[in-house]
């Protein structure tokens, strides 16, 4: 990625600090920020703050320097504009085009994109008022990262946190690459699941397979900067939230099942990624299974699992739902790749070659996407948001048109 013009946002909320750590990240990978707080940002975080780590002075005021128009030439000459925290209030001005100080007006002068990072209580995030001055700001093609769940300022707690620094780092640095036309998913949930389920034997084993979630989580994090509403079921991961996307936690292969199942009722996608075990132990023991000298353990007795993939692809919620799934195979991987597609009716199989290192915990896969129109799409070794981003490419051109209104 090119160093670019970043044009950081902060409007007035306790989340401003964090966006600290966000400008830093921006700065140590060359870009050029230029910081415009709203007064309410500067209760929160000083403009000398926002200079030192930015390394140019903070602009907070339309009436400054005015021979230079700030208002208009910050955002005419912007590559990228990002408001992290974004509360209520900025994004209700926004989405009514309100101009009365200079990041409002920097962000009806934006021509580049524009991503919103949203903190606040949980209350007001779900007013109505907030969710459609939301909804328009994403039909106008801004990228609005849905809040993270969790602590939030005083003792509360719910939807509303302010996500990772990091990720919403990742989020416009994808955005930067891709570039302002390819919101191509926006108005659009995508459900992926991720990672490898787990089937208990006892409490304190179980049967578990080797995926990461890497995959999945890349396919979860560049939908969000294509601008879906994105849906992640995660089983047994370890790696954090990708920022915008609301995670579902599971354990199993059958808590898996019910959380797409749910998920995939209102979704124009499903992307099934994880490594759902086929089996699981015919019997859980409840207390855990000691070992007797002098006896020999005794077999475990497995049952099918059943089949999600095969499950959403036969029963689809709605007319024109995509279905996507993956195939890890070691040999023949064309041949079974076809058959597995025919197998499970879904309309696209991403095909990975396993085993010897490859796919599990790695950080590229190599790929065919095959299609049951009959196409194939060969994916050379690349990061795993490249493949990603090579799924969505395959999924958008069979998305059915959207409904200009936002809804299906
Ligand atoms: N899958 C699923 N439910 C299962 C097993 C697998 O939804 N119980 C999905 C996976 O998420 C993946 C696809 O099916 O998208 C392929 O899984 P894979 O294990 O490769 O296929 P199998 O049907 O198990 O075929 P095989 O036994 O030949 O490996």
């Amino acid at each position: 990625m090119n160093a670019s013009r970043v044009v950081l946002g902060v409007s007035g909320g306790i989340a401003a600090y964090k966006a600290c750590e966000l400008l830093r990240r921006f700065s140590e990978s060359g870009h050029e920020v230029t910081v415009v707080p709203t007064a309410a940002a500067l209760h929160f975080v000083g403009e000398a703050t926002w200079a030192a780590l930015s390394g140019r002075p903070a602009a907070t005021e339309t009436w400054e320097r005015v021979h230079e128009v700030p208002h208009v030439r910050i955002g005419q000459q912007a590559d990228l504009v990002v408001v992290a925290p974004a509360t209520a209030d900025l994004l209700a001005k926004a989405a009514h085009g309100l101009a009365d100080d200079l990041l409002t007006n920097t962000l009806l002068t934006a021509r580049c994109p524009v991503v919103f990072a949203p903190a606040m209580h949980t209350e007001m995030w779900e007013h109505p008022a907030t969710q459609e001055n939301v909804a328009m700001l994403r039909r106008r093609g801004a990228i609005v990262i849905e809040p993270a769940v969790g602590r939030l300022t005083g003792v509360d707690t719910g939807k509303g946190r302010l996500p990772d620094p990091g990720e919403i780092f990742a989020v416009c640095r994808r955005v930067l690459v891709r570039g302002a036309l390819e919101q191509d998913l926006a108005g659009r949930h995508v459900v992926v699941s991720a990672g490898g389920t787990r089937e208990p034997l006892d409490p304190v084993r179980f049967l578990g397979n080797r995926s990461s979630g890497k995959q999945g989580y890349a396919l979860a994090a560049t939908a969000v900067a294509r601008g879906a509403r994105v849906t992640l079921v995660a089983a047994n991961t370890a790696l954090p939230d990708p920022a915008g996307a609301d995670v579902v936690r599971v354990g199993t292969a059958m808590q898996l099942r019910e959380a797409v199942l749910k998920a995939a009722e209102d979704a124009d996608v499903v992307v099934m990624a994880a490594a759902v075990a086929d089996f699981r132990p015919a019997e859980y023991a409840t207390g855990k299974i000691k070992k007797v000298d002098g006896v020999e353990p005794a077999p475990v007795a497995l049952v099918r699992n059943p089949d999600v993939l095969a499950e959403v692809s036969a029963e689809r919620a709605h007319d024109g739902q995509l279905v996507v799934g993956f195939a890890a195979e070691t040999d023949d991987v064309l041949a079974h790749g076809r058959a597995k597609l025919a197998r499970k009716g879904c309309d696209l199989l991403v095909v990975n070659e396993v085993g010897d290192g490859k796919a599990f915990g790695q950080e590229t896969n190599s790929a065919v996407l095959l299609g049951a129109d009959g196409s194939e799409v060969h994916i050379a070794d690349s990061p795993k948001e490249v493949l990603a981003d090579a799924v969505w490419d395959q999924v958008v051109v069979r998305l059915p048109a959207a409904d200009p209104e936002g809804g299906r």
